[in-house]
């Protein structure tokens, strides 16, 4: 059997509606989501935590909780950049500890570790503390292709993350090209050489991901993730529905209810059309391009909104040429948060001036001076030299330049909130501009409930006769076929989907 772990309520809306799902979207489906049987249900971290705070309005914690008092049985698994946390710098030790402490205080069960380097001194911390807490380690290898990138050294990877306290290990392929033949070879010598359950994390985006799921199946993966079918797909992971089917019936077999499921699905749907002027229909097309370049979605737009503002579309073509040059200058690092960015913007300043490198960017600066911890391969020695300039880089893990920085956090949270919490304090320390932003909103009486009036009303004003049509789509409010096949099945006549929905509010 192979289990499934649920993404909508995260890494599925953060794909395609840019992380904007509502808490109270999710509550009304969190009860029956629990009951469906999935290995875990993925509901915090990665991108949520900046995300309700800076657009939402909402306090993350207090979502957590909220999931937590109607996620009984399933476990509730969070996105943890390492030594990043939810953010996108490094973290003293002091604080990545009360981090997780507190996540798993308040409801987290699994926290899936990774760095974007694949360096398992910016996960070791994390992983530690999440053991300490009682809570279960999923260590994770980041799939990329380069030279220095071997099955040997995914399995040494994985291997490591092992002796740092890892229970399972997660392959990830978050830029989705990750064919069904590395699946496969991948998992099958993680299970062998380092006997950990292996769950395997893909995004549909070239098409492939379902295919390395199964692939993935049958080479012995203990899970797959997915997401219900409104949210599946394109940038997102392939549907949960699909891969059931799929599977059924086979030595995989989920063993989930496809009417369950299709129910759920019909309810999403529902949530999907509040959300129809932040889907971007590119994230839900499959883009072949990334087999040839592995620039990820994400990545690609910023290039071009990069571009865009100098007035240099056209050179698009050269910098996707260039990625994989400054890439390779760097040691090949994955590209994922932060390192696409960084790779990103220092091709885009040698295509644009015209020399490479005759720029380097602050990021690039400090990644060569090894502050991101250690390049996958070796860094170019020309590079190198220019922007060490005879200093050298530092070695060791790079937190370990870090002080501890919570009792300084506490006392500057205090200066705005006297009566700061810890949550708060951490909420701080993690984001400071974005919590105080937030904070002095909800002082003045801005939450999730008076923005969403707001919303309501420009939407009236979208629907009137002289704006123009399409604001929500028509095809997102009715069920589908398949969904109504699924209700008539289980004889339930759709009445919860209905009633969700009245609770929900549109
Ligand atoms: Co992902």
């Amino acid at each position: 059997m192979v289990a499934i772990t649920e993404t909508v309520l995260r890494d599925g809306h953060q794909s395609l509606i840019a992380t904007r799902m509502r808490t109270k979207h999710m509550l009304p489906a969190a009860e029956r989501l629990d009951a469906v049987g999935y290995r875990s249900l993925e509901a915090w971290g990665g991108a949520t935590f900046d995300v309700c705070m800076r657009y939402l309005h909402e306090d993350p914690w207090e979502r957590l909780r909220q999931l937590k008092r109607r996620i009984r049985k399933t476990p509730i698994q969070m996105l943890l950049r390492g030594q990043n946390l939810v953010g996108y710098r490094h973290y003293p030790d002091d604080i990545v500890e009360r981090f997780v402490r507190r996540a798993a205080h308040e409801g987290v069960d699994i926290f899936r570790v990774f760095d974007a380097l694949n360096d398992p001194r910016n996960m070791e911390t994390a992983l530690r503390v999440v053991r300490a807490a009682g809570a279960r380690a999923q260590g994770t290898i980041c799939y990329t292709q380069s030279p220095v990138h071997t099955l040997e050294s995914f399995v040494r990877l994985g291997r490591t993350l092992s002796e740092l306290g890892a229970e399972e290990l997660c392959l990830k392929d978050m830029g989705g090209f990750m064919p069904p033949s590395d699946a496969a070879s991948l998992v099958r010598a993680l299970v062998k050489e380092v006997g950990l359950p292996v769950v395997v994390h893909t995004h549909s985006s070239s098409g492939m991901s379902a295919m390395a799921c199964m692939a993935a199946a049958d080479a012995g993966a203990t899970a797959v993730d997915s997401a219900l079918s409104p949210f599946a797909g394109g940038t997102s992971q392939p549907p949960t529905e699909s891969l059931v089917g799929a599977f059924r019936g086979g030595p995989h077999d989920p063993r989930l209810d496809l009417g369950e499921l299709a129910e759920l699905a019909e309810y999403f749907q529902g949530v999907l059309a509040h959300y129809r002027p932040m889907l971007d229909l590119r994230s839900l097309q499959t883009d072949p391009g990334i087999l040839l370049h592995q620039v990820p979605g994400g990545m690609l737009s910023n290039l071009l909104s990069q571009l865009k503002d100098q007035d240099q579309l056209a050179r698009l073509p050269e910098v996707l040429a260039e990625i994989p040059r400054v890439r390779a200058d760097l040691g090949y690092p994955p590209l994922v948060t932060p390192t696409s960015q960084i790779v990103g913007a220092q091709a885009v300043v040698n295509v644009l001036v015209g020399e490479r490198y005759l720029q380097v960017t602050r990021e690039v600066s400090d990644y060569v001076h090894g502050l991101y911890g250690h390049p996958p391969g070796p860094i170019d020695p020309t590079l190198q030299a220019k922007v060490l300039a005879g200093t050298p880089a530092i070695t060791g893990r790079p937190a370990d330049l870090l002080a501890p920085e919570y009792e300084r956090m506490l006392a500057e949270v205090r200066a705005i909130v006297p009566s700061a919490s810890e949550e708060e304090a951490l909420s701080y320390a993690v984001f400071p501009t974005v919590y105080s932003a937030y904070r002095r909103a909800a002082d003045q009486g801005l939450t999730a409930d008076v923005l969403d009036a707001a919303a309501a009303g420009l939407l009236v004003a979208l629907r009137s006769p002289s704006a123009s049509a399409g604001a929500e789509s028509p095809v997102a409010t009715g069920p589908s076929v398949w969904a109504r096949d699924g209700r008539a099945r289980l004889m339930r006549g759709g009445r919860w989907v209905a009633e969700t929905r009245g609770r929900a509010g549109r």
